[in-house]
């Protein structure tokens, strides 16, 4: 991971230096200085690579002159078009320029390009390129004992060059907590699922105590003693316990007397946490099944997004709740035809002890939503393959009870480059969870997976507003995309903390 830092725009003496270009404008300001400084090499370099300032374009020049190692070009579009997203994007792409090379040091020009919307100062334009950047310089390689030093990335800083560093390093200073709410994310869904056991994650979990969050861990003997008997039902195929994890920040504003006083209801965010899913005696295939590991990172943005909202003192009362379970085959795990009685006291048959996520979940919900009585409650889990079928890797699939709920979503999905689709709900699919036996089944069958699952899932969520995210197809990616390297996305965790900083704080 990359260090990030601020300093006045001077054009640096050695090493690599990156410049966003806007499409369509010539070279100003520091890309003036080094078109000069290489007498006019930089401005017949671009053209002789076509490169225009179109949006991803890139263009290195190598060994340039003026003692630089590298000039590199990336284009942010056109200045009038700069979104937050882009410039972001930009600085993605700026960070993957400078890591392909030697340097052990890069700067990256941070100059507003003239005609940029009003919104976007030149403070803003540096702090978003720099999280670009930051988010980009992620890597797990934890478990990697023998790579050559020549195969690990060099670089060690990178600098942000622009006109006042004070006030970019101030705006960026949140952005940064968030970065560092997204690598930990990326680390748990990353570490291999010996590793990572419910009990292991709930120990990084109690991390988050360092940065003021609450955090509270139940064993499967409280577990029982409060009835999560569906998620204890998922779990008792494995040798590894379950845990629930609720963790708390507090950081509204206290009004009134007496501590703890005040502050409205919570907002509150529940994960799926299943450390892996072999689909219990319901067994998956064997391939593939080793992307399983990831069956946690509903969970996993859980713990992100209360690290980034207490990192940056996020005004607002906030709840994570997480159900760490592990799903295996073995002579104590659930059958398929069990009758087990939830938290909420409705009764499930498991028909499929693949369909575990919603078992977990729906304690967890219930849970939540009795014990603290939220503003809205946003789960988000890999729940189904069938959501990979309707939307691919490109967008999460969202379902809401409420419409202002998911729309703010949908607007900070866009905002954020965590897009989201919103899919129907309705009295016809949650028929098709009609049991024979008990109140409900856990299967809808084949059509419509995704929508009766999220059905399956609102039966244990009451008036609260309530939306849930299945997050199965963008929680991992196989290509790296600009702020985001191939691997753990951590979606969800800026998306909601930028649904909570756009509606759910005090100003
Ligand atoms: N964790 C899986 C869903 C999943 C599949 C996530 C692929 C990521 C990639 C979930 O627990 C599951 O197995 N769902 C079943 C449900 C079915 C049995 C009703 C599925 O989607 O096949
Ligand atoms: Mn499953
Ligand atoms: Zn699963």
């Amino acid at each position: 991971m990359t260090e990030i830092r601020f300093a006045a725009p001077a054009l640096p003496k050695d090493g690599a230096l990156v410049l966003p270009m806007a499409e369509g404008t010539a070279p100003a300001g520091l890309a003036a200085q080094v078109d000069r400084a290489l007498s006019g090499r930089l401005k017949a370099a671009l053209k002789a690579a076509r490169f225009a300032g179109k949006k991803g374009q890139t263009a290195t020049l190598l060994a340039p002159g003026a003692g630089l190692s590298r000039v590199i070009a990336v284009g942010l579009g056109k200045a009038a078009e700069l979104t937050e997203d882009g410039i972001e994007a930009a600085g993605g792409t700026a960070m993957a320029a400078l890591l392909a090379g030697a340097d052990l040091a890069g700067a990256i020009a941070a100059d507003l390009p003239q005609g940029a919307p009003k919104g976007i100062d030149a403070a803003a334009f540096a702090a978003r390129l720099a999280l670009g950047a930051r988010l980009r310089s992620y890597r797990f390689d934890r478990y990697r004992t023998t790579e050559k030093p020549e195969d690990k990335p060099a670089l060690k800083a990178a600098t942000l060059l622009g006109p006042d560093p004070a006030r970019a390093k101030a705006a960026y200073a949140p952005l940064g907590r968030i970065a560092d709410g997204v690598f930990i994310t990326r680390d748990l869904v990353s570490e291999p699922p010996n590793v990572l056991n419910p009990a292991v994650m709930a120990e990084r979990c109690r991390a988050l105590g360092k940065l003021g969050v609450k955090v509270e861990v139940m064993g499967p003997r409280e577990l029982r003693r409060l009835g999560f008997n569906t998620l204890l039902a998922v779990a008792q195929g494995s040798a590894n316990e379950a845990r629930v994890v609720v963790m708390r920040w507090n950081g509204a504003p206290r009004r009134g007397r007496g501590k703890g006083k005040g502050g409205a209801a919570p907002v509150a965010f529940v994960g799926k946490g299943v450390t892996f899913d072999t689909g219990g005696i319901s067994i998956k295939p064997a391939a593939g099944m080793e992307d399983m590991k990831w069956d946690m990172a509903g969970a996993g943005a859980v713990v992100g997004l209360m690290a980034a909202l207490a990192g940056r003192k996020a005004k607002v009362d906030a709840v994570g709740i997480v159900g760490l379970v592990e799903n295996m085959p073995s002579g104590t795990a659930q059958r398929p035809g069990d009758v087990v009685k939830s938290y909420s006291g409705q009764t499930i048959e498991v028909l499929n002890t693949d369909a575990e996520g919603r078992l977990v979940l729906a304690d967890c919900l219930w849970y939540c939503q009795e014990r603290f009585k939220p503003r809205f409650m946003v789960d988000l889990a890999t729940l189904t393959g069938a959501i990979i079928i309707s939307l691919g890797h490109e967008n999460a699939g969202l379902f809401a009870s409420d419409d202002t709920l998911a729309a703010q979503i949908i607007a900070a999905g866009k905002a954020t480059g965590e897009e989201c689709w919103r899919m129907p709900l309705g009295d016809a699919y949650d028929k098709q969870l009609k049991s024979d036996i008990a109140d409900m089944k856990n299967i809808g069958g084949r059509p419509g997976g995704s929508i009766t699952a999220a059905q399956f899932l609102q039966r244990f969520v009451n008036k609260v507003p309530w939306a849930h995210l299945d997050i199965a197809g963008v929680a991992w990616q196989g290509k790296d995309k600009p702020a985001v390297p191939k691997g753990a996305t951590a979606f969800g965790v800026r998306l909601l903390d930028r649904l909570v900083a756009e509606h759910y704080e005090s100003r």
